[in-house]
């Protein structure tokens, strides 16, 4: 831990936080929503993480594509993103490391979905940000299996953009949910399945985005 995180947090009590419904959500329709994931004191310590890494200027602007394809484009993406190391994470991100993981052994039980690895990172979007429609991993190619965003914006209203749109999987027109992106909610969905993309933002967007491989 390298001690950017000074708050006290208090932390969410697991027992609180429904993952089999969770479970149960992603089993019958490929996605999930679970609205108290973190608490709005966990959110503000990774918010300001983030606040710190843009001081620093550790956050970086994120790419699309992978290997030899890949490449910065702004008319696909515009975040800028600071990938979390195991190995050195905040106070702030080592509980929201350790709910993931509670959130993937929870899963395996239920769904056998075989989880392993979690690969994510820090999130900001500025205003006028969006991400457009994708799959996060397109006909199978990549190894990503559940994409999770825990959202961290603790004074988001309507109108302030940057809505999560899930499309169906048959059908990447037929819009099957929008999620607000409300500190402390999580969105949860088979990387393989559900195209999605992010709305124009109105002001700043703050996330925190995994997945497990
Ligand atoms: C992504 C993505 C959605 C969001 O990073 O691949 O689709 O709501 N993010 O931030
Ligand atoms: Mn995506």
């Amino acid at each position: 831990m390298n001690g950017i995180s000074t708050i006290d947090l208090d932390r969410i009590d697991l027992d609180q936080i429904n993952l089999d419904q969770v479970a149960a959500d992603l089993s019958s329709g490929s996605w999930a929503v679970c609205k108290n994931f973190l608490s709005l004191a966990e959110c503000e310590g990774l918010v300001t993480d983030i606040e710190n890494l843009r001081h620093a200027q550790h956050m970086h602007r994120a790419g699309v594509g992978s290997a030899d394809r890949y490449q910065q484009n702004t008319l696909v993406r515009s975040d800028a993103i600071f990938w979390l190391e195991e190995a050195a994470l905040t106070t702030a991100q080592h509980i929201a490391w350790d709910r993931l993981q509670t959130l993937r052994t929870t899963l395996n039980r239920h769904l056998y979905l075989g989880l392993r690895d979690l690969e994510a990172h820090l999130t900001h979007y500025a205003p006028n940000g969006h991400y457009s429609k994708h799959v996060d991993n397109f006909q199978g190619k990549s190894s990503r299996i559940l994409s999770c965003i825990v959202y961290l914006n603790l004074d988001w209203n309507p109108g302030d953009g940057g809505e999560l749109r899930l499309f169906a999987p048959d059908d990447e027109e037929k819009l099957i949910a929008e999620v607000a992106p409300r500190a402390g909610t999580l969105a949860c969905f088979l990387s393989r399945d559900i195209p999605h993309e992010v709305t124009t933002t109105a002001k700043d967007r703050f996330s925190l985005t995994g997945w497990f491989r």
